[in-house]
């Protein structure tokens, strides 16, 4: 029987690891973390992380070939298992060199030192976590410092799930991604994982390439994923001036084949915690590496998704008579997209945030991401009004703004909504879920992104 250990009970650890155990019930898979409070979860009820389709895959492989643990035992689970996933965070540098861009790479390093310092057989040590090109380099560096002739073959295998469909991503990946060296040892370590996944994934979608390939690819992946939703995104501006429908332009570029239709949903903005600080982080590279035009090219992907924030912002001070201090505005979404309970780098939060700077009475609804909510927006948390339900969050208020697209929110009776709501009352949709011309007709004065704003008086645009 293979053994298995992954090291990171997150998002990507935790269900990468049940849909593994749940296809090869003749290997043993065991997930360790720090963060007891999170392993307990991952063994209750109440999983950590709101994901689709996680419980019931969880409940096929739990306590049968899939276990989650403290880290208290690492030392025995290091040198019980023959093949070892690194899925710890990798977060953006917050001090030194390189902060605010540079990956953090301490949570990697102390595995690297851990496993150095607790194996005593032949390891596969896969990092799965989103790394900076070459750090394979580094843990190799640091692993081959033992002097007990331990074999440790360390190979790339980035994750390219996105949170909200993980368990359909993972069931049913584009590809499978594995780089390794092309040394004897370094193909057998590539052929032992290929014949892992190869229990459900075929074999045409598993790519093998050389590491630095690897793990650049999972970078640049998600670069041009962003790079999309930012060129979308400067586009709805100019269809907001010039009364062009971004839906319209997005599915007329997205006919052709070249271009293709995934990824051109205007929004208020991207969120999540790796868009950002991959790009950040590959700007950092290309810096490092004495390219700054390559640089400043991906920065600006980030500099559009922060514009397109602000704007939205800055959109709703204007059409509100340019004060929103004292009014109540209900945020429809917490999370930074739907299906997920994340709130990390969540547009929704920047919002909420700037609103708090203009003094108005925030209310924030979200059926599943409160919690981190409050705990991500810390002290300014004690400003805010935590509501489940958005005919409450609606209640008495100026304005509504729609930051996450649960479909929930797009199947609410307005009509009963606006009856509520003080007058004139706004509606912002920042994901363009909506019917904009029955909320219009309902009385309400509607702000999508990307098309021309339905509103029943003319005030002018001053912005
Ligand atoms: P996460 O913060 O949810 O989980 C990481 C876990 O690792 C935490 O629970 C932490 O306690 C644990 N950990 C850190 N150091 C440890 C140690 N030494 N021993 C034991 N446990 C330790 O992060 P995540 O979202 O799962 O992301 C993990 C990596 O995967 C990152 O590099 C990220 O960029 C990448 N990634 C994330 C996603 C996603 O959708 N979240 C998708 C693809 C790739
Ligand atoms: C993204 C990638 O899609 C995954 O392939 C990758 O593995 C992952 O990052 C990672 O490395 O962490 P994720 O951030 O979970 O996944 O979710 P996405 O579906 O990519 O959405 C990211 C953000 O872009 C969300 O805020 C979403 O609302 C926004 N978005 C997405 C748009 O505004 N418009 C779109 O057309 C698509």
């Amino acid at each position: 029987m293979r053994k298995i250990l992954c090291i990171g009970a997150g998002y990507v650890g935790g269900p990468t690891m049940a849909v593994i155990a749940k296809h090869c019930p003749q290997y043993e898979v065991r997930v360790v973390d720090m963060n007891a409070d999170r392993v307990a979860a991952w063994n209750s009820d109440q999983l950590p992380i709101y994901e689709p389709g996680l419980k019931d895959v969880i409940d096929i492989a739990r306590g049968r070939n899939l276990f989650f643990l403290t880290d208290e035992t690492i030392a025995e689970q290091i040198d019980w298992a023959d093949i070892i996933f690194v899925s710890v965070n990798t977060p953006t540098k917050a001090f030194g060199l390189g902060a605010g861009r540079a990956a953090d790479l301490q949570f990697w390093e102390k595995t690297a030192r851990q496993i150095l310092q607790h194996a005593t057989s032949p390891k596969i040590i896969i990092e799965k976590s989103t790394l900076p090109v070459r750090t394979a380099e580094a843990m190799s560096h640091i692993l081959n410092t033992n002097s007990i002739g331990v074999q440790f073959d360390v190979l790339s295998n980035p994750e390219f799930l996105a949170e909200g469909s993980a368990i359909r991503d993972l069931e049913e990946p584009d590809r499978v991604l594995i780089g390794g060296h092309n040394t004897p040892s370094g193909q057998r370590a590539i052929e032992t994982i290929v014949e892992l996944y190869a229990n459900w994934v075929p074999r045409e979608k598993i790519i093998t390439t050389n590491l630095w390939s690897s793990e650049l690819s999972k970078l640049v992946a998600n670069a041009f994923l962003a790079q999309r939703i930012s060129s979308i995104n400067a586009i709805s501006a100019l269809c907001e001036k010039t009364e062009a429908d971004v839906e319209e332009v997005a599915f007329a570029i997205g006919t052709d084949k070249r271009i293709g239709p995934h990824f051109l949903r205007a929004s208020v903005g991207f969120g999540g915690s790796c868009f950002k600080k991959d790009i950040l982080n590959l700007v950092y590279i290309c810096e490092q590496q004495g390219l700054p035009e390559v640089a400043e090219y991906w920065q600006q992907v980030l500099k559009m998704n922060e514009y397109q924030g602000a704007r939205f912002v800055a959109n709703m001070v204007h059409s509100m008579f340019n004060s929103l201090s004292g009014k109540r505005i209900a945020l429809f979404g917490a999370a930074f997209k739907a299906n997920t309970s994340d709130t990390r780098e969540s547009p929704a939060l920047v919002v909420c945030r700037e609103l708090l700077e203009e003094r108005a009475d925030v209310v924030l609804c979200d059926p599943h991401a409160l919690e981190n909510a409050r705990q991500d927006l810390d002290e300014q948390a004690e400003k805010v009004n935590f509501v489940a339900d958005p005919y409450q969050a609606a209640k008495g208020a100026h304005a509504i703004a729609i930051l996450t697209e649960w479909a929930h929110f797009a199947n609410l009776d307005y009509h009963q909504i606006y009856n509520s709501m003080a007058h004139p009352a706004f509606i912002f949709d920042g994901r363009n879920i909506l019917d904009h011309q029955a909320l219009f007709k309902l009385g309400f004065n509607v702000y999508p992104i990307g098309k021309a704003p339905l509103q029943h008086f003319n005030h002018g645009r001053t912005w």
